[in-house]
């Protein structure tokens, strides 16, 4: 490129910041395809507030327990806690107990249904392990609730298709919360697609790198079985693909991947001069060594949530990472071809220097960069996620034959990148405005997130490109705003 890129400021566009201040600040709220948040009067006109369980109790519902007992307790209701483990199930109860003063009915996962018909909830919020998503979100329905689940939707193309046809059949309401979208900047790429800055997009290269502490994180816990987490390419891609899917408006057909594990292995705790690989952290002879060791004990919180209810499910949280038994891949490169006929080039490895993401889109007008760095992690307990990198955070604007120039980035603040916090809105306060972004998603968006990583899955074994259609049929396209056509008039570029 001939001009060097100025400082943001002396570039940055108008037009953008214009709408960057109520976005960023997460006043855009999203009208949610489900109206969990409006809650019916009674007929003495108080209002009755909406009822939620909660299936799966560990760390991620600590988000949605919070905002129901606390944040959000005028028009929500926590009626009912589920899990397999019966002493976070007592954890759960009395943090609610402390936090809100409510004590909250506790169910053991067999007696799902009972919780359903004793407590009578109006939705009930999945963040149960992935591979169990779909059990409960197929019984919910079935039974009429609605559900608001955690991505992965589910972890294979059987489960996907069960609760497709559950949903069609039964009319229920099922929202996937991906908070990726809600992030500012993350909406904010997609006001500037939208607006056509670069024209259409003709492909995409999108390269996500998780550090040796995150990354390290997966290869310890449940997640590091497929049979568990249908393995990075469904556990954590399904957000890096709802992302592309949304950014783009547009759907997935084709899918050519290929995998491998040559990090997280036996071989590798050699070559980092440990004797051998061992079953887990807490008894390893050689953890002072080993600087992937956690300390579950140390840490309160993963303490009274792993360590202190092991006896009841015998799962531990600080499994070696360099055990043999692992069998999800950890160097990841897909290939995905689009029915706009997009092309994407994608990968994810899990043992970078450094935590984040760089993503370009290719269009007919000019290229747009997105890059974000986070900080690096400073607990030790495997606690997520941690705050944007400023300066290693940017979107550029690169038109073609015409000088690069910055776009000041919309920030939010909290987990995320701000994006846990305007999802809660979007998920609980009622009476909110249309959303020009449509960041709420449904069971179609959740399919289509994970089908690229099935499919990839699929192809790491065979070799072979994967077409979508043969894993889930007659899949309807999501909701998504418009986005400039491949056929509009584009402008001659500058001759130069
Ligand atoms: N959107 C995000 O950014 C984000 C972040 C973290 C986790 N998540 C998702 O949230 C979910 C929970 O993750 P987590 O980090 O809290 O894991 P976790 O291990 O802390 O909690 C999972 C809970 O599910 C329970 N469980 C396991 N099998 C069960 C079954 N058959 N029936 C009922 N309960 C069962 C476990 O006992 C545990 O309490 C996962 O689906 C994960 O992918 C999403």
């Amino acid at each position: 490129m001939k001009t060097p890129i100025p400082p943001a400021s002396d570039f940055t566009r108008r037009e953008f910041l214009a709408t960057s201040a109520a976005a960023g600040a997460g006043l855009l709220l999203a009208t949610s395809t489900l109206e969990q948040t409006a809650s019916a009067a009674d007929a003495d006109g108080a209002v009755r507030r909406k009822r939620y369980a909660v299936v799966g109790v560990g760390d991620r519902s600590g988000m949605y327990r919070g905002a129901i007992l606390k944040t959000y307790a005028q028009t929500s209701e926590m009626v009912g806690f589920c899990d397999i483990n019966l002493g976070r199930l007592k954890l759960a109860q009395r943090k609610a107990r402390e936090l809100a003063g409510v004590e909250v009915p506790i169910y053991e996962a067999k007696d799902f249904d009972r919780m359903v018909r004793e407590t009578r909830p109006d939705i009930v919020i999945v963040t149960s392990k992935d591979a169990t998503h779909s059990r409960y979100i197929i019984r919910a329905m079935e039974l009429g609730c609605d559900v608001v689940t955690e991505k992965p939707m589910t972890t294979d193309e059987k489960q996907c298709r069960a609760i497709l046809d559950t949903q069609r059949r039964t009319g229920r309401n099922c929202r996937v919360t991906f908070n990726y979208r809600y992030s500012p900047h993350r909406a904010q790429v997609k006001d500037l697609l939208m607006s056509g800055v670069i024209g259409d997009v003709l492909s995409v290269d999108f390269h996500w790198l998780l550090d040796t502490i995150h990354g390290a994180n997966y290869f310890r816990r449940w997640h590091s079985n497929k049979v568990n987490s249908g393995g990075l390419m469904v556990h954590k891609a399904t957000h890096h693909f709802d992302l592309v899917n949304w950014w783009l408006s547009a759907v997935p057909v084709t899918v050519q991947a290929t995998g491998k594990r040559e990090f997280y292995t036996p071989q590798m705790a050699k070559r980092l001069g440990l004797a051998s690989h061992h079953e887990r952290c807490h008894t390893c002879p050689e953890k002072s060594k080993c600087t992937f060791a956690i300390d579950l004990v140390a840490s309160q919180n993963l303490k009274e949530l792993y360590f202190d209810n092991e006896q009841y499910d015998g799962y531990f949280r600080d499994r070696c990472v360099f055990r043999p038994d692992i069998d999800i891949e950890d160097t990841m490169n897909v290939m995905v071809r689009y029915n706009t006929g997009v092309t994407l080039s994608y990968s994810l490895n899990a043992f970078n220097a450094w935590e984040g993401y760089a993503i370009a889109f290719n269009g007919t007008k000019g290229r747009l960069e997105l890059k974000e760095e986070e900080k690096v992690f400073t607990n030790k307990d495997g606690s997520l996620p941690r705050a944007i990198k400023g300066e290693g955070t940017y979107i550029r604007i690169y038109p073609l034959r015409a000088p690069a120039y910055e776009v000041e980035v919309w920030k939010g603040e909290g987990s995320h990148g701000g994006g846990d916090r305007v999802m809660l809105e979007d998920l609980f306060v009622p009476g909110k405005n249309a959303d020009k972004h449509q960041r709420a998603a449904d069971q179609r968006s959740g399919a289509y997130s994970i089908l690229v990583g099935i499919a990839a899955n699929q192809s790491f074994r065979s070799g072979k490109a994967v077409q979508i259609v043969d894993l889930v049929p007659r899949l309807e396209m999501p909701d998504y705003p418009a986005m400039p056509s491949h056929a509009e008039s584009v402008p001659m570029p500058p001759k130069v």
